[in-house]
């Protein structure tokens, strides 16, 4: 497969970028021409970013998995289309090629027909990182169904509340996950989800750590009978199903400054473009190169770039079902070695835990097949950038820094591998067709170099979230409402004097721990809903290995002679069950009271600064309606 719209030198990203701005809808036209399309688009792009209406490829015609699978059967059928290293390195890997993988998918869209799933109904996919997710992911996509994939290390109330919001009346998911030493229940979590949700119709369960499981007759069944019925009914092949470019192809949930998880809309036809072209160009991928992205499908870095980037461009795509520290902390690199890796994608979390187990894990292993490195999730401090440099691409892979969000569909700002260059710590220059704005916190554009402000973009790419599903008022009030005219962020953003983007973290009350975004609102929820509890206050402090860790101030009244070691335990217990132990606090520090201005408002600067150790520049407080509680928190042990 070759990209003839693969940038090849700065010149021609100079010169992409321009005619990007310059004539949008012919440049991204033209990139889209070499996809395949059942019917072509009438008009390339209609937008309006007050209602938000964003509308790329309109009256076109497709069905993604067409463009993932089909139409490399005929040049690249043999080529391994998902190489899958499983989670204990004594077990065998697999390779699916294009034509495996084919064969794989409509099988299982035929299960998903069988079992009642039409177009347009959500399916929520609850598995570990084995190739049937991926497989479970494109069947969906295949018969037009909106899958709704959630991250395995979310509790059943999380399942519950996006099984709701989605209205999702299918299930699929495994007996249990492995994932290094442990071993998940994901079905015993997902019957524990559905107590709460009587209108799921059906539940498919795939088979994969052979634990005992609950089956409830006429709901649930397993992956592997259903598989077996499609056999005999002798049927090997499921049309595509025809496709609107602007039907929605996925609902993924992430976390924002208030309320709940919101399900951020992707469309078919500007998602698959964008994560196609984005991939081919910052990674510079070349055919026949293994790609592997160390995300979970469960976050939108591996839906872009395990699943549709890689598999559309016919790339090889390398998925790991385990952890880098088990059963050492040489998984990476053993992995990189053992199937000759030639990109890395991972987060800065993961470089900052290896880089504490020193160099004997990596010197262990031949890393010499690795081209190009990428970071993305979270900013990368200038030492681990240094350390990813030296030790893992020898000094001669670029780093591609990549900034994106679940709401960009694909990477917005990073260098392209050995074509722009690298910055430590600095994702650098938009992609083509990418317009960066920053804002002062009035709105008003911070024009030149050597700036900082609010990061918004201000013109429409194939990628962008449609909507929030179910409430499309709250997508314009969470991402278009804050700025006129402009897709807000919510990131800070510096840009040096070369015009190179930094970004130096949130700007609202969203945390990013380890790279999972986190909302500061949900965790109190949680801990407002322990026994106990009467208040509290959450914010991010820096860690030395998650980046941000959760630091939890909160109001306890429960029994007088209480062990406060244990109640701190309790609280994370409370919060593990109704997020997910991913959102645990760090810290939970006791007080009397919160620091409040005289309306009532919690002032979480201040409770930043104490969390960062800060206590001397508190800046000002004299709006406080109680001063004396600063000082008891300041003077607090943890
Ligand atoms: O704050 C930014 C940070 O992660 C946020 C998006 O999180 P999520 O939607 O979960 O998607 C993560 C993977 C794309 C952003 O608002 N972030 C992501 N990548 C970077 C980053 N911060 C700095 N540098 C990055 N490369």
């Amino acid at each position: 497969m070759s990209y003839p719209y693969q940038i090849r030198s700065a010149e021609q990203y100079q010169a992409a970028y321009k005619k990007s701005v310059d004539h949008p809808e012919e440049f991204w036209s033209d990139v889209a021409s070499h996809f395949q399309w059942r019917k072509p688009w009438d008009k390339v792009l209609e937008w309006d970013f007050k209602k938000p209406t964003i509308k790329w490829f309109s009256g076109a015609k497709l069905n993604i998995t067409e463009n993932c699978i089909d139409r490399h059967l005929e040049k690249l059928g043999n080529k391994p289309a998902i190489i899958w290293e499983p989670n204990d390195p004594e077990e065998y890997h697999r390779v699916l090629t294009y034509r495996e993988l084919y064969n794989k998918v409509v099988q299982f869209a035929n299960v998903l027909k069988n079992n009642g799933i039409r177009k347009g109904d959500r399916v929520c996919i609850y598995m570990g990182m084995v190739p049937e997710l991926a497989i479970a992911v494109l069947a969906c996509a295949r018969i037009g169904a909106i899958h709704s994939v959630v991250f395995g290390g979310f509790s059943a109330q999380s399942i519950a509340d996006r099984l709701q919001d989605a209205k999702a009346e299918f299930v699929i998911t495994c007996d249990g996950a492995y994932r290094g030493n442990k071993e998940i229940p994901l079905k015993g979590v997902i019957d524990d989800a559905l107590v709460q949700c009587p209108f799921v119709k059906r539940v498919i369960v795939l088979t994969r750590t052979r634990t005992a499981v609950s089956m409830i007759k006429g709901r649930d069944v397993w992956w592997e009978d259903e598989i077996k019925k499609v056999e005999t009914q002798g049927n090997p092949d499921c049309a595509a199903e025809e496709m609107d470019a602007e039907d929605m192809l996925f609902i993924l949930y992430t976390s924002g400054s208030t309320g709940k998880p919101k399900g951020v809309v992707h469309t078919c036809g500007g998602y698959m473009v964008y994560t196609n072209y984005s991939f081919v160009n910052v990674f510079q991928y070349q055919p026949g190169e293994v790609f592997f992205c160390t995300a979970d499908i469960g976050w939108i870095t591996g839906h872009s770039y395990i699943v549709y980037g890689p598999l559309s461009a016919g790339a090889t795509s390398l998925l790991f079902e385990g952890v880098p520290t088990w059963p050492d902390a040489g998984r990476f690199w053993d992995v990189v070695d053992k199937h000759k890796v030639n990109t890395l994608y991972t987060a800065p979390t993961a470089i900052r835990s290896l880089m504490g187990f020193g160099l004997g894990p990596v010197e262990k292993h031949d890393l010499s097949s690795l081209k190009v490195l990428g970071t993305v999730g979270e900013p990368i401090n200038e030492e681990a950038w240094h350390w990813y440099d030296e030790h893992i691409g020898k000094k001669k892979c670029p780093i591609v820094d990549t900034w994106w969000q679940t709401e960009t569909g694909g990477i917005l700002i990073s260098n392209m591998a050995g074509i722009t260059p690298g910055i430590p710590s600095f994702a650098t220059l938009p992609l083509p067709g990418v317009q960066p704005i920053l804002v002062d916190e009035n709105g008003k554009e911070v024009e030149g170099n050597g700036v900082s402000g609010n990061l918004c973009i201000k013109f429409p790419w194939p990628g962008m979230l449609r909507t929030t599903y179910g409430d499309h008022e709250r997508c314009r009030q969470n991402y278009f409402a804050t700025y006129d005219n402009l897709y807000f962020t919510g990131d800070g953003c510096l840009r040096d004097e070369n015009g190179n983007y930094r970004i130096t973290g949130r700007v609202d009350d969203v945390l990013n721990v380890s790279g999972h975004r986190i909302g500061t609102a949900e965790v109190e929820n949680a801990i407002n809903m322990h026994t106990g509890v009467v208040e509290s206050a959450v914010v991010g402090y820096p860690h030395d290995i998650k980046g941000q860790g959760i630091y939890a101030y909160v109001i306890y009244q429960g029994s007088s002679d209480h062990d406060d070691k244990l109640v701190r335990q309790d609280i994370a217990q409370t919060v593990a069950r109704i997020i997910g132990a991913i959102a645990k606090p760090d810290k939970i520090q006791f007080v009397s009271g919160l620091p409040k201005t005289r309306s009532g408002k919690i002032m979480r600067r201040i409770l930043r600064k104490i969390a960062e150790g800060e206590t001397d520049k508190l800046g000002d407080t004299s709006t406080l309606l109680d001063p004396s509680v600063v000082e008891e928190i300041k003077n607090g042990k943890l």
